[in-house]
């Protein structure tokens, strides 16, 4: 079974007594994708919390239709922009979710829940005994030490010691333990490698929630990113043959599967896979170091469903870089204001972290790429806010000079108006093959994955769909957990 749900009794029993004694109850994915669904009792007694807080409550706050305020929010329509074209320069439309309105600021806070709910209802972990290990190169550790909190449980957050300091001092007051592995985004392989000496020492004291192998955060992003997405279609009523594109770089390959989830429905959208230039693994079998923060890491993660990806975009991370300043610096916008952006787009400029403006411009090489027009619409994700980098600015100030009202209209024009389609490659069945054929280095040689899998991954059509079929059986666990904790 790709997700474990095996039952361990005595183990459950003790997860529903914990439960109990913190007043935590259990979202089911069928709430995180319809929060009506929501019990009124629990949505008011959320009008006293706030959207960070560390309060088990806010479980129900892990779905795309957080109200954007700070405290007290309720749910409505999913978070969501239209990125105007006179910041695009494309005919096409795109449109991109805005993950800053999660608990923490960071949409994979839905994807360590969808990790660790599974296991604490099945019992194969242990919130009591067993501290839960996140190991992540962005904001996997950072939801994963939150919902670990949440819960009561004890967790460990591994990530590259060049990762934002924003990272860090917020991490410091959540998890129970940091452990920052050498080198920067691209050093996934010396996080893997800190995870097996972990769990050489400390064995069953530990469970590793792998984000790059686990399906429960391929499974998230299916369900609850892709029923995000098919909502905005709905409502802005987008005929089925505008639904062009999903773009989505991939750190673990989870948010891409929200691209899979818009397949099943509109056949003929493509899928575009986005990774650094200065790490081109999917574009080149590249390697290398690179700035934007949360993707890229030298490796093709187990979970990324590789046959049905249509296309690569390489992103260059100056461009993601010089972008940031331009949406955040004074003169930036100044700038965008200048040339005719609206007041309500400008301020919406603070909802793109850095790997965001990276998922941008993906979107922005694959709607030029197919020539789209006018009617068709691009969808992608802003995974979290700027509010996660803005240390960046000063670095940069420091390493590029001021930025002017001259330096912003460069970046528009160069890095925006000018963004081509060199380094997007539209992938043949071969071409694929390539891709999917890189997993068995790492996973294979490296990780402990069978042969036999990885083939499964390729040849076996029921593979993948098998995987949305779990859905059901995890939310009655769910239920029949939250159950047991009223007793
Ligand atoms: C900031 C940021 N952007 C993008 C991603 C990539 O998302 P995924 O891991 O689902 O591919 C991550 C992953 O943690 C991230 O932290």
């Amino acid at each position: 079974m790709l997700i474990n749900l095996e039952k361990k009794p005595e183990i459950i029993a003790k997860n529903v007594a914990r439960c109990r004694e913190k007043g935590i109850t259990l979202p089911t994915f069928a709430q995180m994708k319809n929060p009506d669904l929501i019990p009124q009792e629990i949505k008011d007694k959320l009008k006293d919390v706030g959207l960070w807080d560390v309060n088990p409550l806010n479980l129900y706050r892990i779905n795309w239709h957080n109200e954007p305020v700070e405290k007290g929010g309720q749910f409505g329509g999913v978070n969501y922009i239209e990125i105007p074209r006179k910041i695009t320069g494309t005919k096409a439309h795109i449109y991109a979710l805005a993950g800053k309105f999660f608990p923490c600021g960071v949409h994979k806070v839905g994807a360590t829940y969808a990790c660790l709910a599974p296991a604490l209802v099945s019992g194969n972990f242990d919130a009591v005994e067993q501290q839960a290990v996140w190991p992540s190169t962005g904001n996997y550790c950072r939801g994963g030490a939150y919902n670990s909190a949440l819960l009561g449980c004890k967790s460990i957050a591994i990530l590259p010691e060049d990762m934002s300091q924003e990272r860090f001092n917020w991490l410091k007051t959540v998890a129970g333990e940091i452990i920052a592995t050498p080198g920067c985004e691209s050093n996934v392989k010396e996080i893997f490698d800190k995870c097996h000496e972990l769990d050489e020492e400390r064995g069953k004291h530990i469970v590793i929630f792998n984000q790059f192998e686990q399906f429960e955060n391929y499974l998230w992003h299916y369900e609850v990113t892709g029923s995000a997405i098919l909502e905005v279609i709905n409502k802005l009523g987008v005929k089925a043959e505008n639904v062009r594109g999903y773009a989505s770089s991939t750190g673990s390959g989870g948010t891409l599967a929200a691209g899979d989830h818009l397949k099943d429905v509109y056949p003929n959208i493509k899928i575009a896979a986005g990774e650094a230039l200065q790490c081109p693994t999917l574009l080149r079998n590249g390697f290398g170091a690179h700035r934007i923060e949360g993707i890229g890491d030298k490796h093709v993660p187990w979970i990324h469903n590789v046959k049905n990806t249509d296309m690569i975009c390489a992103i260059d991370d100056q461009d993601c870089m010089d972008i940031y300043r331009l949406f955040n610096e004074p003169e930036g916008k100044e700038y965008l204001k200048s040339i005719g952006v609206e007041d309500k787009d400008i301020e919406n400029l603070a909802l793109f972290g850095i790997s965001g403006i990276g998922n941008m411009l993906s979107a922005i090489k694959m709607a030029k790429y197919y020539e789209m027009d006018e009617d068709d619409c691009v969808f992608t994700i802003l995974t979290d806010s700027s509010v996660m980098y803005t240390s960046r600015l000063k670095e940069l100030e420091e390493k590029q000079g001021k930025f002017s009202l001259m330096e912003a209209a460069r970046v528009h024009a160069a890095s925006l108006m000018h963004q081509t389609i060199e380094n997007a490659l539209e992938l043949t069945y071969y071409e694929r093959l390539r891709v999917h054929n890189l997993k068995y280095y790492t996973w294979v040689e490296q990780q402990g994955k069978t042969y036999e899998e990885l083939n499964r991954q390729w040849y076996d059509r029921n593979y993948w769909k098998d995987i949305p079929k779990m859905t059901d059986t995890i939310d009655k666990m769910i239920t029949e957990f939250n159950e047991m904790i009223k007793g």
